[in-house]
């Protein structure tokens, strides 16, 4: 096969850049030190913080390849890239939360730091225009995003990862105590775990003294960004080799 050649952006979001390459079912995904909050209303660089991400996400989606949980990551290329299966990304957000915080805490009378048993599983429709409105399972039907089988899919893949996430997390010390998923579609219409897994889009507590290692540390101006996000990075090297190079 011929080596990867990196082509046209085709996507540009918060936080990465998607390209097209030489090879059609695959995109590179560059990892930016961009970081907003509250659907773009915030707004900084964080010197560091792409390749943070890249790297931690990488390593989580081998671990949890390794595990049995499929993705579309297919190895990594230069620092702050990847390559991915192109997909059809679905226009939802999948949340879980095995500890109650955040939104969950602003439109609910739940305490923080409550946990939920089973983990609670809610879908968001993805638009920042709108505000990413939470969904109901009619709202869902309505917008005749995913067929019946694959809203089953969906959250049988999103709980597996909860379910893995959690083992990886607890052997480096840490409380996952929420995460937000995203999947696609690959050409043959396989929905697969798609986006990236980061302390950009997870809730992570430091389990000796709850220090908050995520992104929270930015919308609350806690300071200290980039260290909690190179604390993670540091215990997740723990777990495993360097991730592999894409060839
Ligand atoms: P929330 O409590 O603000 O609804 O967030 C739940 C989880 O989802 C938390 O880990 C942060 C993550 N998240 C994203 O990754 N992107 C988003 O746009 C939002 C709102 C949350
Ligand atoms: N990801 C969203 C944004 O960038 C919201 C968040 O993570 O708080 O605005």
């Amino acid at each position: 096969m011929k080596e990867l050649e990196i082509g046209d952006l085709l996507h540009e979001g918060k936080a990465k850049k998607v390209f097209h390459t030489n090879h059609k079912a695959v995109v590179a995904v560059q990892f930016k030190d961009d970081a907003t909050a509250f659907n773009a209303q915030k707004k900084a660089q964080l010197a560091g913080k792409g390749l943070l991400n890249w790297e931690i996400s990488a390593r989580l989606f081998e671990a949890l390849e390794n595990r049995g949980v499929a993705s579309h990551y297919l190895g990594c290329l230069e620092p702050g890239w990847m390559a991915v299966q192109a997909l059809k990304i679905v226009p939802l957000e999948v949340v879980l939360r095995n500890l109650a915080a955040g939104s969950l805490c602003k439109q609910l009378p739940i305490a923080p730091g409550s946990s939920l048993q089973p983990a609670l599983l809610d879908l968001f429709y993805k638009d920042d225009a709108l505000g990413d409105p939470l969904l109901t399972e009619a709202r869902l039907k309505l917008l005749a995003l995913l067929e019946p089988a694959e809203r089953v899919q969906l959250e049988a893949i999103s709980r597996d990862v909860n379910r893995v996430l959690q083992q990886i997390f607890v052997e480096i010390n840490i409380t996952l105590v929420d995460f937000k998923l995203e999947f696609g579609r690959c050409d043959a219409g396989k929905l697969l775990l798609a986006d990236e897994i980061s302390p950009d889009t997870c809730r992570l507590w430091n389990q000796s003294d709850q220090r908050v290692l995520d992104k929270d540390r930015f919308r609350k101006d806690l300071g200290g960004v980039v260290e909690a996000y190179g604390e993670v990075l540091k215990r997740v090297q723990g777990l495993g080799p360097t991730p592999r190079q894409y060839r």
